[in-house]
């Protein structure tokens, strides 16, 4: 028997991207260099196919065809971001009056397409002047980064009502400092804590510069959230396990966010392991009242973990690492999705969403990226052209019913955006999985087109739901 699955009026329906993933970089446009620039520049192996930021989907040249397909597929809102290395090309300086052309001309477009513009201020892309004197790391950067959040606010305030300071800023943690995925490429916990620490208070001085400001609208940050499940719920050294892991790359950033504190586990965690960030006077009491209006959810795959039965491989040099504390679990039932090689867990969408209701206030939130990057989806091209991504509309649904199962439950869950609209650029992965509504083709000037699960999402849109 089929079910019906309506979402309240109002949903935001709509997917998300990024400034560095999609806007590209054109002559005379004024930008400054990112991590991102320099790093393709000195290692351009390192990407996928050779292929850097600066061959992107040509957003900064094609955002009226894209705000025009936005429409066509039913979006109501997008999210993208604001590229700081665009609109202060040396971070700290002048404002490039190119940029604020085109933002004013992207929102404005987007706006007229009846697409509300979600804007971030930061997604992964620091500024090559600041990361030169050592990025997050140095404090300096908290200051420059509330300078540049409040002159973001002026001039596209009065169109931008939804604001957000991060995408998952746990990610530079992580891939910058702990794993080695993003550039600096350091492998250094204690580093890793410290620019942690400068994220969460960078954080509360924009939000203190947009309430004190007055702007109108609501200020809010974007997480990552995967849900820690122990191997055994039964055993409590694997519980304490998932919990640690969980204080780590989730309630570090949800605690400060919505509660204005920081969780004791992560505390003891940095005092443990000799990781403890300096803090300034004023700090805490900066945190404690420079709270979020709406918090965006990420939802990608979860974090199984278990009990530490392994030796710790460390950094290699003998410093401490968060795998001193527990061990990631393979659950040998799990779904993949081979090409990322991440787990599909539907549930774990729910599971966030309980998360925020019963711990979190039950404060405002959307999600604010789901999806599914597939390699070699010219597979599935049809005789009229369109890619026929039948997986891609299988695993939106399917998320959707754990999504309308929370709400139902009482979640002030507000919307679904699904990475992403068009085909983008994804770091070192460039172009290798394909995440969009929309297929590009980078040989062909970045033609458009629409895949079937553009045209499937538009008929969702167009009912608020579905019947599966
Ligand atoms: C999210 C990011 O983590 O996942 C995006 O916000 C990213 O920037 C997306 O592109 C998909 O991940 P990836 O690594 O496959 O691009």
């Amino acid at each position: 028997m089929s079910k019906n699955y309506t979402f309240p009026a109002g949903f935001w329906w709509g997917s998300a991207a990024s400034g560095p993933q999609t806007e590209g970089r054109y002559d005379g446009d004024g930008k400054g260099d990112s991590l991102w620039d320099y790093w393709f520049e000195q290692e351009p192996e390192k990407f996928f196919g050779g292929v850097g930021p600066e061959r992107t989907s040509r957003v900064y040249k094609m955002y009226k065809e894209d705000a025009r397909l936005m429409k066509e597929t039913g979006h109501n809102s997008f999210r993208t971001s604001i590229q700081w290395s665009r609109l202060i090309p040396d971070a700290t300086g002048e404002v490039n009056p190119e940029a604020v052309k085109f933002y004013n001309d992207y929102f404005d477009e987007l706006i007229a397409n009846g697409v509300e513009p979600f804007v971030g201020l930061f997604h992964f892309d620091m500024p090559m002047a600041l990361q030169n004197e050592g990025g997050w790391l140095n404090r300096k950067t908290v200051d420059a980064y509330a300078r540049y959040a409040k002159i973001a606010f002026e001039l596209f305030g009065d169109k931008v009502k939804r604001w957000f300071t991060y995408n998952e800023p746990i990610v530079p943690v992580e891939g910058g400092y702990l794993y080695d995925f993003h550039y600096p490429n350091h492998k250094n916990m204690k580093e890793a804590m410290r620019v942690m620490y400068h994220e969460i208070v960078a954080q509360a001085l924009a939000i203190k510069e947009f309430h004190e400001g007055g702007f109108d609208g609501t200020i809010g940050v974007v997480l990552n959230l995967t849900p820690s499940y122990p191997r055994d719920p039964e055993n409590p050294e694997d519980v304490k396990a998932a919990k640690l892991a969980d204080a780590l790359f989730n309630r570090s950033f949800l605690d400060p966010s919505i509660l204005g504190t920081l969780p004791e586990e992560l505390k003891w965690l940095w005092a443990d392991s000799g990781t403890t960030p300096d803090m300034l006077e004023g700090d805490a009491e900066l945190i404690a009242n420079n709270t979020i209006d709406l918090l965006g959810i990420n939802y990608y795959q979860p974090r199984r973990i278990k009990a530490k039965e392994t030796p710790v491989e460390g950094d290699g040099k003998g410093g401490p690492m968060p795998e001193d504390y527990f061990d990631n679990y393979d659950w040998p039932e799990k779904k993949m999705n081979p090409y990322r090689g991440w787990e599909i867990y539907e549930k774990g969408i729910y599971d966030c969403l309980i998360n925020v209701k019963e711990n979190y206030g039950n404060i405002d939130c959307y999600i604010s990226e789901n999806g599914m990057g597939v390699e070699g989806e010219e597979r599935y091209i049809d005789a009229n052209g369109e890619i026929q991504d039948d997986y891609r509309i299988e695993f939106v649904r399917d998320h959707l019913k754990w999504v309308h199962q929370a709400i139902a439950e009482g979640s002030n869950c507000h919307g679904y955006h699904m990475w992403t609209c068009m085909d983008c650029w994804s770091w070192t992965n460039a172009y290798k999985n394909r995440y969009g509504f929309i297929a590009v083709d980078l040989d062909n000037d970045g033609a458009r087109t629409v895949k079937k699960s553009g045209k499937w999402f538009h008929q969702v849109v167009a009912d608020n739901g579905f019947e599966a």
